[in-house]
């Protein structure tokens, strides 16, 4: 009884000062994506976010490979991601595979459903690959939250929609090739 008493105060005088859990978030986040740290999330831009260099379509059952990137200058400790279909939203779809830089999590009674850090070292690019659900067709969103120090923290940041498609569209790349055209032919004006 005594030594429960002792340890709530302990837990209460260390919890609210506490960084960045150390060994990445319990499932018991999962739902809300947020650190269970008493501190208020951010509702500025965040500095962090989830890239997909492929892009906006990918092919059918093909994984995607994700960087969490910082702006010029920031770092963050922690973060958690999941992702979700951009219509049906409430429960995050597909599996995280290795090789993984961060641990790999069940969520919400699914399977390797979520990743987060593994250590609380500083972090500027965390790289990471998703599978998408067999024969999926739909735009899938990824949420990360990401903890920069143990009072600033910013949840669910979105990321683009990728869409999974049976072929690539034709816009899609005719417009990066018009670009590219163009781009090309600035460059050679400039060199004469
Ligand atoms: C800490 O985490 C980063 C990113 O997940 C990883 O690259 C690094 O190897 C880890 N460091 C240690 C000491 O485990
Ligand atoms: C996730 O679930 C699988 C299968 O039930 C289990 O083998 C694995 O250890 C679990 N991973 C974690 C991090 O709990
Ligand atoms: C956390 O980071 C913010 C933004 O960089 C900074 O203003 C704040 O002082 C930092 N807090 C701690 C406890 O390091």
């Amino acid at each position: 009884m005594f030594t429960c008493v002792i340890v709530s105060v302990f837990t209460l005088l260390v919890l609210p000062t506490a960084n960045a859990s150390p060994n990445g978030a319990p499932t018991a986040a999962c739902g809300s994506m947020t650190p269970q740290h008493g501190y208020e999330p951010q509702t500025s831009a965040s500095p962090f976010k989830a890239e997909i260099p492929v892009g906006e379509y990918v092919l059918m059952d093909d994984p995607v490979q994700l960087e969490l990137r910082a702006s010029a200058g920031a770092t963050f400790k922690g973060f958690l991601i999941m992702a979700f279909d951009k219509d049906e939203d409430t429960k995050p779809i597909g599996t995280f595979t290795e090789p993984v830089d961060g641990q790999l999590l069940n969520c919400t009674g699914g399977f390797t459903n979520a990743v987060t850090h593994t250590n609380n070292t500083e972090k500027s690019l965390v790289k990471i690959k998703w599978q998408p659900p067999l024969y999926y067709m739909g735009t899938a969103v990824f949420r990360t939250t990401f903890v920069q120090n143990s009072t600033t923290y910013w949840v669910k940041t979105e990321s683009i929609g990728v869409s999974f498609v049976m072929e690539i569209p034709s816009s899609a790349s005719q417009s990066s090739t018009t670009w590219a055209g163009l781009i090309a032919l600035l460059l050679a004006l400039l060199i004469q």
